[in-house]
């Protein structure tokens, strides 16, 4: 259950048609136009501030199979009612929650973290569905994929939101943020 002082936020980038990947989950058009040199695109400010980050298993799978450094300075829960094995290394920056989302919700809050960045697809919808999605930043990137992961699929009923910053980027993506009224 969410509690007064929590505060949920979505920072994510889509395809002009709202998709998050394509079909096949991958997530090559955000580098169709890459960003400009130097400009992490107001992530690290985002990431300054949230506390932990909340991701689905899908999530969480997509940045193991880049092989690359684990890229995350706050701890990550992920949320799966598949699989619990955190790789060895990650022990001490992995968390994985599972149950409903307010069993989730619980887990994080008892662990001390309120504000946090709520990331995947499935994830965000759950979070939307519930009318918990307090900030959103999404970056648009200008490509039609036509089908693929929708990141409002199931938004189950209005919900109401006011843009409070805006820009665009030399590259010609579009950043827009929203807050939930
Ligand atoms: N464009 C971007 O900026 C961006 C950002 C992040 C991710 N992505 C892409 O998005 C894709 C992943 O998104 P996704 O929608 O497929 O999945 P996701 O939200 O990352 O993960 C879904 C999984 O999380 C757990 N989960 C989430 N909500 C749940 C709920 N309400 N109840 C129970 N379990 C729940 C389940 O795990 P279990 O099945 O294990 O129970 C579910 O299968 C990847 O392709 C990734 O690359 C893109």
């Amino acid at each position: 259950m969410k509690s007064n002082s929590a505060i949920y936020k979505v920072f994510i980038a889509t395809s002009l048609d709202g998709y998050i990947a394509d079909i096949n989950g991958c997530i090559g058009f955000l580098d169709i136009f890459p960003a400009p040199e130097g400009d992490d695109m107001g992530y690290n400010d985002f990431i300054d501030r949230v506390d932990a980050i909340l991701m689905g298993r899908k999530s969480f799978e997509t940045v193991l199979s880049f092989g690359i450094p684990w890229p995350y300075t706050k701890h990550v829960f992920v949320w799966s009612n598949t699989i619990s094995d955190i790789p060895e290394e990650l022990n001490s920056k992995v968390t994985f929650v599972k149950g409903n989302i307010n069993e989730v919700i619980d887990h994080v809050h008892q662990l001390s973290f309120y504000n946090l960045y709520i990331d995947g697809g499935k994830t965000i919808q759950s979070f939307i569905q519930e009318n918990l999605i307090d900030e959103m930043t999404i970056t648009t990137v200008p490509v039609l994929l036509g089908e693929g992961i929708s990141l409002f699929a199931n938004s189950n009923g209005l919900k109401k939101f006011k843009c409070v910053a805006n820009k665009i980027y030399p590259n010609g993506m579009v950043q827009n943020r929203f807050i939930r009224i």
